[in-house]
């Protein structure tokens, strides 16, 4: 298809205002691994965009898809999970579950018309740093290239079922009690 001289201006204009635009992106971070890497990046001096704004969690399996939801709700323009590579999960099985509950949330999101890229997930471990470092380079540079977020989940209600299909992982597998006596025993050993 051949675009007029105006057609290619707004298409400049377009890329000019995506290669502008500083998206913010919301990284939930799981303290043993993807936290301690981004600690890691921080000491090796592995340059990462400034673009991320992250909450700590104790595992990814402790990310409850609402939050992802509420976070492109409040503005993110995108959102990452970062946890320990499978097998490696301080409570065993809580990235396992993560896996499984953002499997459902990634159809969600498609259902919703969200853009994919806008949510990603990564296993980066406390020993890469650098690793960590380029992964959030390119979340930055794919949400960069969708543009802004379009806010479309707020006009939007999701059935309640499928909130609860979301959420029943942790209450099945008592991830989150498991997490809780960890806890209370660091805190014992202290
Ligand atoms: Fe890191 Fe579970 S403790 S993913």
């Amino acid at each position: 298809m051949k675009l007029g001289k105006e057609g290619n201006m707004v298409n400049q204009e377009q890329n000019q205002q995506k290669e502008e635009f500083e998206p913010k992106i919301v990284a939930f971070l799981c303290n043993w691994c993807s936290y301690a890497g981004a600690d890691l990046a921080g000491i090796g001096r592995y340059q990462y965009p400034p673009n991320i704004r992250v909450i700590r969690v104790p595992c990814s399996g402790r990310v409850d898809p609402l939050y992802i939801l509420k976070a492109l709700q409040n503005g993110a323009d995108g959102v990452l999970v970062s946890g320990c590579h499978p097998g490696d999960c301080h409570y065993l099985e809580g990235n396992y579950f993560a896996r499984r509950k953002f499997a459902v949330l990634k159809n969600l999101l498609e259902y919703l018309g969200l853009e994919e890229g806008r949510v990603q997930f990564s296993w980066v471990s406390a020993a890469e740093g650098e690793r960590f470092s380029q992964v959030i380079k390119e979340v930055t540079d794919s949400v960069k290239k969708l543009g802004p977020a379009k806010k479309m989940i707020k006009s939007l209600d999701i059935p309640e079922d499928i909130l609860n299909l979301l959420t029943r992982e942790d209450e099945k597998t008592g991830l989150a009690s498991s997490m809780e006596h960890t806890m209370q025993d660091n805190k014992g050993k202290k």
